[in-house]
């Protein structure tokens, strides 16, 4: 507590289709906000580290078969895991940079199917972000540049239906970037964005909570 304002980290949400490039836009995102002294950390959805994560990864590499509606539901597991880890790190002035959180959580789960409302119930509570951040760019696209892993969700067709859930989840809080940009370009935009919200947080900007 500085004064009477709340200082905090913010809560910074990279999200978009699998080879949009954030994965690499995170990590020099953390390396920016390091460099000017910021407290930061990179973290990632699924956390593969945890037990709930570790039945996530085996399902990803097909190792395992679960049903649409379980699979979702350790997803969202894994993020109820971490969230007082997460709002206490926020609280003690640490910014998060998380790559993929509830936003892929209904936008993959919804693309097979299942109803929009149900896939965001159990994501109700969890600490919205401070800012969403999506690396736009054409599934196709996506798809030459090459690199899927094969894991269960790498394909294009599918990959079309995700685009398709993410447009319907978006709203006008949401910062849309394209992704088709250079690498650089990208990141300028991203720097940009990120230190006003860490900014506004240091500040005090109050905590607000999904599904908001
Ligand atoms: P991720 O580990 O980010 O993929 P990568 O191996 O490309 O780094 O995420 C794995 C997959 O899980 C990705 O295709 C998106 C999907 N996913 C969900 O279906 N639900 C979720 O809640 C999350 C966080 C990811």
């Amino acid at each position: 507590r500085i004064g009477n304002i709340d200082s905090r980290g913010a809560l910074v949400v990279l999200e978009g289709l699998d080879r949009c490039g954030k994965t690499s836009q995170c990590s020099r995102l953390l390396s920016y906000l390091e460099g000017l002294g910021h407290s930061v950390e990179l973290w990632r959805f699924p956390d593969r580290t945890t037990s709930v994560g570790q039945m996530i990864s085996a399902y990803l590499s097909n190792q395992s078969h679960l049903d649409d509606h379980t699979i979702h539901l350790l997803f969202s597991a894994n993020r109820w895991e971490k969230r007082s880890m997460m709002e206490a790190k926020l609280k003690a002035g640490t910014t998060l940079i998380v790559d993929r959180y509830s936003y892929s959580g209904v936008a993959f789960s919804s693309a097979k199917g299942i109803d929009i409302e149900w896939c965001k119930a159990p994501e109700i509570g969890l600490l919205a972000p401070d800012s969403v951040l999506y690396l736009d760019i054409p599934p196709e696209k996506a798809a030459e540049r090459g690199g899927y892993g094969g894991e269960r969700y790498e394909h294009l067709e599918f990959q079309r239906k995700v685009a398709q859930c993410y447009q319907m989840l978006r709203d006008s809080s949401w910062k849309i970037i394209d992704a088709c940009q250079s690498i650089e370009d990208v990141e300028k935009q991203l720097k940009e964005i990120v230190l006003d919200q860490v900014t506004a947080c240091k500040k005090g900007k109050p905590f607000s909570l999904l599904w908001s």
